[in-house]
């Protein structure tokens, strides 16, 4: 009997890994796929666009003083508009785009304060608390610094724009297990529902008024350009946790 339990434990055990494999598989072909979709999009819009820029740039010189009605400032409005499309693209672009990463090894504990420091004053004005619950046992990475940072803090303003001024709890934890090095962020904000969990890392998702919707894609690039995974777990009303797992070096 108590072997069969034993067995039927392992069996569930072995099922919610595949499981969690298959989901992490998904989410990287999900961004991959996206990734693909923006980047032929964007490459289409820039060329007509391109013809919008140099039609516009030739009438006004055409015009030079000799200006019809509102005809200066309307074609300075299609100036300004189609800067804006080629602003957005590249946006998009970088942010789903891989790049050439510059690897150095670093401790995780260093890396997340090095972050943490870019967001001290508003951490401080939002009187916000940090704790830390770091490992002991070294763990380290080999990682793009500056783009790792970005990626971190990316989560860790999504957090603080989360959480209530005076109220908020941030919590970084790290540990090594299995030849990998975990690195946990927080939150103690009101969480994402089930619907939006598993749109946050699209492009263009975002509950903001000023939001771009760009922050969580940038930071799965990132992460999956390292070979990296990233989860989030969340409930509403219940904060969330953002996992990012990286090899141990
Ligand atoms: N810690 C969090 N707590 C609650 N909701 C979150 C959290 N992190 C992300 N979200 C949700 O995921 C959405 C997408 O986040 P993302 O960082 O990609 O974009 P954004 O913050 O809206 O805009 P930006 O491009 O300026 O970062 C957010 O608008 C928010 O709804
Ligand atoms: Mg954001």
């Amino acid at each position: 009997m108590k072997t069969s339990i034993k067995k039927l434990k392992k069996r569930i055990a072995d099922l919610d890994k595949a499981n969690k494999e298959l989901m992490q598989m998904r989410s990287a072909e999900k961004f991959e796929a996206t990734g693909r979709i923006a980047r032929t999009i964007a490459h289409e819009i820039r060329n007509p666009l391109t013809n919008i820029n140099l039609a516009v740039e030739q009438l006004q010189s055409e015009l030079d003083g000799n200006t019809v009605g509102s005809s200066e400032q309307l074609l300075g409005m299609i100036h300004r508009n189609s800067d804006r499309i080629n602003l957005l693209i590249t946006d998009l672009l970088n942010s789903t785009k891989f790049s050439d990463l510059r690897y150095q090894e670093v401790p995780a504990n260093m890396l997340l304060d090095q972050t943490l420091e870019l967001v001290k004053d508003r951490m401080l004005l939002n009187r916000i608390q940090v704790v830390r619950h770091y490992s002991e046992a070294e763990c380290r990475i080999s990682v793009d610094l500056q783009r790792m940072k970005i990626a971190l803090l990316n989560v860790i303003v999504n957090a603080l724009e989360a959480m209530e001024q005076g109220d908020g709890v941030l919590e970084l934890r790290t540990y090594a297990a299995g030849g990998k090095c975990f690195l946990v962020i927080r939150d103690n904000g009101p969480g994402i529902d089930e619907n939006a969990l598993s749109k946050v890392f699209e492009p263009y998702y975002t509950s903001k008024v000023a939001g771009a919707g760009l922050g969580l894609t940038t930071t799965q690039n990132i992460i999956l350009n390292h070979h990296g995974v990233i989860s989030l777990e969340s409930k509403k009303g219940e904060g969330a946790r953002f996992t990012i797992e990286l090899e141990s070096s």
